[in-house]
């Protein structure tokens, strides 16, 4: 059957024809029926360079071959126990050892589950109600992380659960620490902005957020669905040299599979129950096949050449940035390691608000010309590109000239 056909018997039964809103478009998504290294196919006989990777799990490529294997072993020893396997053990020590901060840990089976459990917690063990997140930054779909107010000297704090300080914006930090810092329970982060395409942080923001929640009593929480293992083996806090006491991860570490994790401080995470009193629980949780993969996908991260990755994405940069400034266009290339993002924008964006400044009208002209070139990529201005240690130059030619022509059929 065709996408467009699959799409119609499709929006019968799902909202919009999709399981999440990320993956429609219009006129309708096309829909995928196989997937190989770089490389991804359609219902309709068409192939891809794929530089959305499912939206960040697979740096490994489609379909590697160790983590296959990993789950037919798996498979063969059962599916489903509902009772602890040491697959466990083997993936949360692995976790561990990368990202030291993560003394103990609880596997969710989402980064919407992590961050809910770890923002709930906080507030379990420091006893207060607010919680403090950046503008842009995203944590899943839940009411904590998407019914957030931005913080204005006036605001009563009663009346919010979640209030949001700009990235970036040390003094807008400095402020609402200042003014509010004993309620906070919680200030939570994205290490570099993923969910407004990519925002690299000011180093020393997350420095300053490390020093004002200590203060202040609160906890911090590095929200590393996205960058954990993303552009070194370990967390983006190893790579600034910022040790938050609470970490979420997803993506990454369930090579494919649906994962999450919330860890950090023993203290904090000793208040879980069967050890503590803070409750949470999942069947899922630490599948036996989601740890398999994960185990299987951080044994092959810890030889994979991050450095080759991401200069993959500084030629793509150079040659995207160099083609617009040929046309007159204003583009902004950010990148972070192994993600990037190109906005349509003519300033330099550090934060979330420049970002949504951006021509998502060209975007959107730039996403369907990439993708009828044969380059599939997120669908929204405000998603991040992905590559993965198995793309090739043969790829990066092919991306180059696809988004020549993009360009070209924009300016
Ligand atoms: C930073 C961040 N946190 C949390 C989530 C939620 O993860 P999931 O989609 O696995 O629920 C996402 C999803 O993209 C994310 O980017």
């Amino acid at each position: 059957m065709s996408s467009e056909s699959l799409y119609k018997e499709s929006r019968e039964i799902f909202p919009g024809g999709v399981n999440s809103p990320v993956r429609f478009y219009e006129p309708y998504p096309r829909f995928i029926s196989s997937a190989s290294g770089s490389r991804i196919y359609d219902a309709d006989g068409r192939e891809y360079v794929d530089h959305c990777l499912a939206f960040g799990p697979l740096i490994l490529g489609h379909g590697n071959q160790k983590v296959r294997k990993a789950l037919q072993s798996q498979m063969e020893r059962g599916i489903l126990f509902g009772a602890p396997s040491e697959g466990e053990i083997q993936l949360g020590k692995a976790i561990r050892e990368a990202i030291p901060s993560i003394e103990m840990m609880r596997f969710t089976n989402s980064g919407t589950e992590a961050t809910m459990h770890a923002l709930r917690l906080a507030r379990h063990h420091t006893g207060r109600d607010l919680i403090l997140k950046v503008s842009g930054g995203f944590h899943g779909a839940h009411d904590m992380s998407l019914s957030a107010a931005p913080y204005k000297p006036d605001t009563d704090p009663s009346r919010y659960s979640t209030l949001e300080v700009a990235f970036n914006d040390i003094p807008g930090l400095e402020t609402v620490f200042r003014n509010l810092g004993q309620r906070i329970a919680a200030f939570i982060t994205e290490p570099v902005l993923g969910n407004v395409g990519v925002v690299p942080p000011d180093p020393e923001f997350l420095k300053a957020s490390r020093e004002l929640t200590s203060d202040s009593g609160s906890i911090l929480i590095f929200d590393e669905v996205i960058t954990g293992f993303r552009s070194s083996y370990g967390g983006y806090q190893n790579m600034v040299g910022v040790k938050p006491d609470m970490t979420t991860l997803g993506k990454i570490i369930g090579g494919g599979l649906p994962v999450g994790m919330f860890g950090g401080r023993r203290d904090i995470m000793e208040d879980v129950a069967p050890s503590g009193t803070f409750y949470q629980q999942g069947t899922f949780s630490g599948s036996p096949l989601a740890m398999a993969a994960g185990y299987a996908t951080l044994q092959e991260l810890k030889n994979t050449d991050y450095a080759g990755i991401s200069s993959y994405v500084t030629k793509f940069g150079d040659e995207i940035v160099d083609f617009a400034g040929q046309k007159n266009m204003d583009i902004q290339f950010n990148r972070s390691g192994t993600m990037f993002t190109v906005f349509f924008n003519n300033r330099e964006i550090t934060d979330g608000a420049a970002a949504l400044r951006s021509r998502t009208d060209l975007y959107t002209r730039f996403f369907n010309t990439i993708l009828n070139n044969g380059v599939f990529i997120p669908k929204s201005q405000f998603e991040a590109c992905f590559t993965s240690s198995v793309h090739t130059l043969d790829d990066l030619g092919k991306v180059v000239e696809a988004s020549r022509n993009s360009l070209k059929s924009i300016s």
